[in-house]
């Protein structure tokens, strides 16, 4: 049987898989990034890593896992944190967990749409602070998202489910990807599909490709009612191009879920008008964490008795 180390605490019963094959499991009994030290010694006592997306698996904790380390399992569906290049090489299987988060992360994308389009950041923050003085006709004035454009931009799992909900909510969806999908709505230029929309959603990874993505040259192209929402990954948006498009009017308004460098939010952006502001919680369901454990716990059981895993990456 092998040792697993597991680098946070993970909802109750998310282990079980492992548990039940009768791995030993090594549980950080805590809620924050486990430090780089860290990481390193536990990865070349382990057969396994069970880590979340806060945890940065570089070349190092590769070498250091070596020759022991068979697999690691990121309990997220962005694997941005982990090197696969070095963990191949090493001969380190990766997983993540597709598919489990997808309608889950797809309300908290609608979410933001709803509530950066209608100001409900400023409205609500108004209210508690005991600034509304009472109904207004003027006040908090937003887009309507029905009968908006919404322009998806990563027509993976995620992005098409936030597509279905948007066709619930009377918009009309136009979506970009690398390459043509067959669906209807498909734009090939990114550009254009910027300047067409009213509301702009992101769902690709992060990789060398869609850093900054989203720039102050793509921002200028937006129109200046439209709204920029990103579930994505941070560093897919220029937050310092954001904020300052924000601040000159020049779009209408962001929902945000994911920033460049997380914890820390850029103070621009704190301060920015019509920005609603959320701490990447776009899969947090009590399910659907549970599953995303689940997922990564059987992928370990697997790569250890010598199967290949259901969601390897790389
Ligand atoms: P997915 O099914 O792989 O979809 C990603 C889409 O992006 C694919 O359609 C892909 O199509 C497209 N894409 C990749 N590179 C692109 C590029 N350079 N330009 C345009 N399109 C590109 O992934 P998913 O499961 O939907 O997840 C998407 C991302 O959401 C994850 O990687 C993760 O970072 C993020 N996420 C965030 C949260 C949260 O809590 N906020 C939760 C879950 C996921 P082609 O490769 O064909 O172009
Ligand atoms: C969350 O951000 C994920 O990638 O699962």
């Amino acid at each position: 049987m092998g040792t697993v180390f597991v680098t946070q605490r993970l909802p109750d019963g998310g282990l079980d898989p492992l548990t039940h094959a009768g791995h030993e499991i090594r549980p950080r009994a805590a809620d924050t990034p486990v430090p780089h030290d860290e990481l390193c010694a536990a990865a070349g006592a382990a057969d396994a890593i069970v880590c979340l997306l806060t945890d940065r698996i570089d070349a190092e904790v590769v070498a250091a896992g070596a020759p022991r380390l068979k697999v690691v399992a990121n309990v997220a569906v962005g694997y941005d944190n982990v090197n696969v290049g070095a963990a191949s090489a090493a001969g380190v299987v990766v997983c993540n967990t597709p598919g489990v988060l997808d309608e889950t992360t797809a309300d908290l994308a609608f979410t933001l749409i709803l509530a950066a389009s209608r100001r409900l950041g400023e409205a609500e923050a108004d209210l508690r602070a005991g600034r509304w003085t009472g109904w207004g006709i003027g006040q908090y004035l937003g887009q309507d998202v029905h009968g908006a454009i919404l322009g998806v931009v990563g027509w993976g799992r995620i992005g098409s489910a936030v597509g279905r909900r948007a066709a619930g909510f009377g918009m009309e969806v136009l979506h970009h990807a690398r390459c043509p999908t067959g669906d209807p709505g498909y734009v090939g230029d990114l550009d254009d599909l910027f300047r067409r929309s009213d509301v702009i959603s992101l769902h690709v990874p992060l990789t060398d490709e869609t850093h900054h993505l989203v720039d102050a040259r793509r921002l200028s192209l937006m129109k200046p009612t439209a709204v920029l929402v990103n579930t994505a990954r941070g560093p897919v948006v220029d937050e310092e191009a954001l904020a300052v498009a924000l601040e000159a009017g020049q779009i209408f308004a962001a929902g945000l879920d994911v920033y460049e460098h997380e914890p820390v939010v850029h103070p621009r952006l704190l301060a920015a008008p019509r920005t609603v502001l959320l701490p990447h919680i776009g899969s947090a369901s009590l399910a659907t964490r549970t599953r995303m454990a689940r997922m990564a716990a059987a992928d370990v059981v697997a790569v250890l008795a010598g199967r290949p895993p259901a969601h390897p990456v790389g």
